[in-house]
């Protein structure tokens, strides 16, 4: 019999060469660079870049690749339409899922990946790779007026990636400061290993299915609070303990009750992630910027990871990318539901490198089972039962 792994834990699904962690050493790379230097020295377009083609670009790859994403921001208003007519009380990432796998209809032309020379589908890969990644922050911010009963932000070509993110969802000139966190955000959330909603990303493009629904899968997945969801928990979980003198009195009681504290633990981390260092740093750095402006919120993160290190660190479990982002986001003016959607957002780039990759190297994903059920037996008519 083979032997069962629940979450398929520690069984590699496939061979990358995108993105690396070291989880005892809190280590993350994307293609061998440091996060923490891609973070602040690098923009979401470059990281993309590096992420979908395996190098960082030349001055003018980048800029030609900046273009095309710029002239890539505008969707069709039959999408406008139909998202008019979605719930306004439904969550965002379900509008997101349902969005990205609608336009699969507005770009059809995946025939021409038939799993057997690649090379005659890159210019359809690459193109594709750009719409989706383009569109990906136009449908988030659309669907922030579509719900709200306004016509949507057009996107501007004279901003960038990050800076039109802010400017669609708020209508105004994007704060430069904000702009340049969303950015490390972005480039930070962008890729992350085998993750689930990577995972479900390769399982589906290694089917050789359309790409908008390679990435209407990984949306599907990411929305679960076990992963993406977590952000916006987070920010709930702080309002419920209201205050950091209640933190560690709040963690004790939901230990007790074994439930999960959101924002902690990871599969592959022992220490804490990488990102959530970053993340805390860059909220430490806004506080110095525009002190007292900023959320009370974060005073009782800081007293719940000081309550948990005891508690869960013993067993390995710390923040991770989660538990600060959200804190981040909601000073941008961003609301607490849209939080997994800019997560999303910048995953993307790292879901279709993997699609890429993938399908360089094609196999369906066709694993087994242990199985579990009855012996054969005969079937029973109805009326012997
Ligand atoms: N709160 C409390 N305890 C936690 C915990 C959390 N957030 N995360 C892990 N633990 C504990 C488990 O209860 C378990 O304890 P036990 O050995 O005494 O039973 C131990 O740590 C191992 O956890 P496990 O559930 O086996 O880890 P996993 O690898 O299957 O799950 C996560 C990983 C991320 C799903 C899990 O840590 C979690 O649910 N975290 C909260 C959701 C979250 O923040 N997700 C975003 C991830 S980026």
């Amino acid at each position: 019999m083979s032997q069962y792994l629940p979450g398929l834990e520690g069984v590699p699904a496939t061979r990358s060469n995108i993105s690396d962690l070291d989880g005892k050493r809190g280590i993350l790379t994307y293609r061998g660079y440091r996060i923490a230097d891609l973070a602040r020295y690098s923009t979401f377009e470059e990281t993309a870049m590096l992420l979908l083609d395996g190098k960082l670009p030349s001055r003018e790859e980048l800029a030609e690749f900046d273009r095309q994403l710029r002239e890539n921001r505008r969707v069709k208003y039959n999408l406008r339409e139909i998202m008019k007519y979605l719930p306004a009380t439904g969550h965002p990432m379900q509008m997101l899922q349902a969005s990205i796998a609608a336009l699969s209809m507005f770009y059809p032309g995946d025939e021409c990946l038939t799993g057997s020379d690649l090379c005659e589908d890159l210019e359809y890969v690459h193109t594709m790779s750009v719409k989706i990644l383009a569109r990906m922050a136009t449908l988030v911010a659309m669907w922030e007026h579509i719900r709200n009963g306004y016509d949507p932000v057009e996107p501007r070509k004279d901003l960038g990636y990050a800076e039109n993110l802010l400017y669609m969802f708020n209508g105004e000139d994007p704060d430069p400061l904000y702009a340049r966190i969303l950015d490390a955000c972005l480039i930070l959330h962008a890729e992350h290993t085998i993750n689930a909603s990577t995972f479900a990303a390769l399982v589906a493009g290694s089917t050789l299915t359309n790409p908008f629904l390679v990435i209407a899968a990984a949306i599907g997945t990411l929305a679960g609070p076990l992963h993406g969801g977590a952000n916006q928990k987070v920010v709930q979980m702080l309002r419920e303990i209201g205050s950091p003198d209640r933190a560690e009195a709040w963690l004790e009681e939901q230990l007790r009750h074994k439930r999960k504290i959101w924002g902690f633990g990871h599969r592959e981390y022992k220490v804490k992630d990488p990102r959530a260092i970053i993340l805390q740093d860059m909220m430490m750095d806004l506080m110095k910027e525009r002190g007292g402006e900023v959320t009370p919120l974060f005073e009782i993160a800081v007293a719940l990871e000081k309550a948990a290190e005891s508690r869960l660190g013993p067993k390995g479990v710390y923040p991770n990318v989660d538990f600060y982002s959200g804190l981040l986001y909601l000073q941008m003016g961003i609301p607490e539901d849209q939080f997994t959607s800019i997560f999303a957002v910048a995953r993307c780039a790292g879901w279709l490198a993997h699609w890429r990759e993938q399908l360089k190297d094609n196999r369906i994903f066709r694993p087994t089972q242990v199985y579990t059920g009855e012996a054969e037996r005969d079937y029973v008519p109805i009326d012997q039962r």
